[in-house]
């Protein structure tokens, strides 16, 4: 078999084999095949495409190209969730022991990342004593012990996908639905668990900006699921303005804990209760979506989704007494309000513009060296369609300086408020299985 004769049959438009797919995916990963030969069959692919079934086998080749994490001593459907990723969005730390606590079996592998805020392995950290190093023996046992534990990921999942994704940087191949479906679900196919529920985001802070991309992509990562014998749906959920009121690592812990108290914002609740019941039926749990939302509703308000988690944070090394009280965790020094300048009704609260300013007070990593300061961020005191009063606070800026200058500037500009009314954004656009 010739590269050659690959890269000429995808640029033809025609499909590949499976044998031709695991021949390109298993040469590049060992490094027998030229970066220059695979830049070009994946301008082929963004040019003309692959099939659902060309799909599944890439992402197979690449998930096969590394370790597998193997749950099979863990009793139960495991069920994973998957975020393409958004401004404030907390919903890990509260599905994993909301669903949890109905007994569904969450055997979660999480990254750190590069964005405006850590991800949630940072954010768990920010507990005192919580600990994610946990060998593969500890994490099956935590599991079957408290149906839920949170470990970093192997550094070894899906390497043909890490390669494939640096070349993509730099050949203008990253925005190509084949080639994110097949990149995103390698990894969480690694990852282990039997059942996957994709919570794929749209608008300004998303991804993908646009619904119909959206979906597009919520389709490619269901169909690969689902043909790789993982039980896969997708929520396609709005990332317009930020989900919740927090944006910030400590800051987001605090909204997590209130929402597994029953007291967190409507829209962050709303959606952890979507997925969560997704969740639960995919894990066999209950027998409907009503039945599950409805479980789930009862559990955060009696208190055992809130024990769930405080339960996992002990099991991992965590300090349970900061859940209860988290003004124990790391808090910014200064916090700064930014006044409306205007009355009116708040139009539009750019998500990716705010995450950015979070980022900037320090509250991300803009490269994999950069440290981050998980005290720091931004609350939102008003929402698209709320109404607001000159001189009241928009949000609350917590901050590890007072001078904040340039970050109010930023803020001011992604904040618009309207003389008339102004609708809030849907918060769920579609589901596909
Ligand atoms: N995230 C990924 O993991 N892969 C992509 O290709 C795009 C986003
Ligand atoms: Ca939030």
């Amino acid at each position: 078999m010739q590269m050659y004769d690959i890269i000429e049959k995808k640029r033809n438009g025609q499909s590949l084999t499976s044998e031709e797919i695991r021949f390109f995916i298993n040469g590049y990963t060992e490094g027998e095949i030229p970066d220059y030969q695979v830049s070009a069959l994946l301008m082929a692919v963004f040019l003309q495409d692959m099939t659902e079934a060309e799909r599944a086998e890439l992402t197979s080749a690449m998930v096969e190209s590394g370790d597998q994490m193997d749950l099979s001593a863990i009793n139960g459907i495991k069920v994973d969730k998957h975020s393409t990723g958004g401004v404030g969005d907390t919903t890990t730390l509260i599905l994993a022991p909301l669903v949890a606590s109905l007994g569904a079996p969450v055997a979660k592998m999480s990254g750190r990342g590069l964005g405006h805020t850590g991800g949630t392995l940072d954010k768990l950290e920010a507990v005192p004593g919580f600990h994610v190093e946990v060998s593969s023996d500890e994490f099956v046992k935590l599991v079957n012990e408290n149906k839920l534990a949170v470990v970093g990921q192997t550094g070894n999942l899906a390497p043909a996908d890490k390669k494939l994704y640096s070349l993509r940087d730099v050949t203008a191949t990253v925005n190509s639905i084949p080639l994110i479906a097949s990149s995103i679900m390698s990894k969480k196919i690694a990852s282990g668990s039997d059942a996957i529920v994709l919570d794929v985001k749209t608008g300004d802070g998303a991804f993908m900006k646009e619904l119909n991309d959206a979906r597009e992509l919520a389709r490619a990562m269901a169909s690969i699921g689902n043909r790789v014998g993982r039980s896969t749906m997708a929520v396609i959920s709005d990332m317009s303005q930020p989900l919740g009121y927090a944006v910030g690592n400590v800051l987001e812990v605090e909204e997590a804990i209130e929402t597994l108290q029953g007291n967190g914002p409507a829209d962050l609740t709303d959606l952890c209760l979507e997925l969560g019941s997704q969740m639960v039926v995919l894990a066999n749990k209950a027998e409907t979506l009503d039945e599950a939302k409805e479980r789930l509703k009862e559990n955060l308000s009696n208190g055992k989704a809130l024990e769930q988690f405080k339960r996992f944070v002990s099991s991992q090394g965590g300090d349970a007494h900061a859940v209860d009280h988290p003004e124990l965790l790391p808090q910014a020094a200064h916090r700064i309000e930014l006044p409306a300048k205007q009355s009116g009704t708040v139009s539009e609260i750019v998500a990716d513009q705010i995450g950015k300013a979070a980022m900037m007070l320090g509250a991300g990593r803009a490269t994999k060296e950069s440290a981050i300061d998980l005290s720091v961020g931004i609350v939102l005191n008003k929402k698209i369609g709320d109404h607001v009063d000159e001189g009241e606070s928009l949000l609350t800026i917590h901050a590890s300086t007072p001078e904040v200058e340039e970050v109010k500037d930023k803020l001011y500009s992604t904040i618009s408020i309207a003389s008339g009314t102004a609708e809030a954004p849907s918060l769920i656009y579609d589901t596909i299985t």
